[in-house]
């Protein structure tokens, strides 16, 4: 008896915060909506301190807070969501940190994969197979290729991600192309450009959220934020719910975009 009293007070919180973040929805001006959101996740390992847990837990609850924002991204029709998941700095921490957010990752690929499809998201990992396990890099590659047809929201994995490595890469691939087309470099312009990055054809981003508090880009899309409008949430990342993302995306409304004009 106690017990299921107490499994109707949960449903009825769980209720109630739903409905929160569906109530601020209804604020949204739909036709003002970002087309691309990056998010920097930040604060799992502040939140795993906090809680007295090891930093791994904080990582695990930070899966939840991925799932709900791609959930949140589906829901309000956002095109592309960019999630910073590790970036190419990260090799230097201690190795079994390392080893624990692979095996995160494998994990949420697995087990998201089918539910991702079923909503008809498109998944895809941005990011270079340098150092990573190379049967890792096949088996997260082949998993997200299982939605590669789909039309929906494009979810993009940031993974094994810096910008700096990214632009290197593109202006290698271009020399390659170049030395069969010398037209390549003399018309080539940003717009171009861009086209040698992981985010080929894909709008840059108008919103990056970082949360955690911390203000920097830690080598997230440097090229493409060139105009993005940055938002610093200081909500740790496995506390960031949809409330909080509605929340972020109703200041991004307020913003006034110039880009460069008057
Ligand atoms: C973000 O959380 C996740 C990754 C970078 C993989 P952190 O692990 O950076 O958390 P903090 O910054 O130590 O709190
Ligand atoms: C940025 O967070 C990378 C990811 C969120 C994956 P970090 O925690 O690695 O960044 P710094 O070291 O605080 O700049
Ligand atoms: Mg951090």
């Amino acid at each position: 008896m106690v017990l299921s009293m107490h499994g109707c007070g949960e449903k009825h919180r769980k209720e109630h915060k739903e409905m929160d973040y569906r109530e601020l929805i209804k604020e949204l001006d739909l036709t003002k909506l970002p087309r691309h959101v990056g998010i920097i996740m930040d604060g799992n390992g502040r939140w795993a301190k906090q809680h007295h847990r090891p930093r791994l837990l904080g990582h695990r609850a930070g899966v939840k807070a991925t799932r709900l924002a791609v959930e949140l991204a589906d829901e309000v029709n956002i095109q592309v969501l960019t999630m910073f998941a590790f970036s190419t700095e990260n090799w230097s921490r201690p190795q079994s940190e390392i080893d624990g957010l692979m095996k995160l990752l494998r994990e949420f690929m697995h087990k998201e994969v089918i539910e991702l499809n079923r909503k008809n998201v498109h998944l895809s990992i941005l990011g270079s197979p340098d150092k990573v396990n190379p049967k890792l890099w096949k088996e997260i590659y082949e998993t997200a290729a299982i939605t590669s047809r789909n039309t929906g929201l494009k979810f993009n994995i940031a993974f094994n991600y810096g910008s700096r490595q990214e632009i290197v890469e593109g202006i290698k691939a271009l020399y390659k192309a170049a030395s069969v087309d010398r037209s390549l470099i003399q018309n080539l312009s940003p717009e171009k450009f861009s086209d040698y990055l992981y985010t080929t054809g894909l709008p840059d981003p108008d919103l990056i959220i970082r949360t955690s508090g911390e203000s920097r880009l830690s080598n997230f899309m440097m090229w493409q934020a060139a105009y993005a409008e940055i938002i610093i949430s200081p909500v740790l990342w496995p506390d960031f719910s949809k409330f909080e993302f509605v929340k972020v995306l109703l200041e991004y409304q307020k913003r006034n975009r110039r880009f460069g004009g008057i």
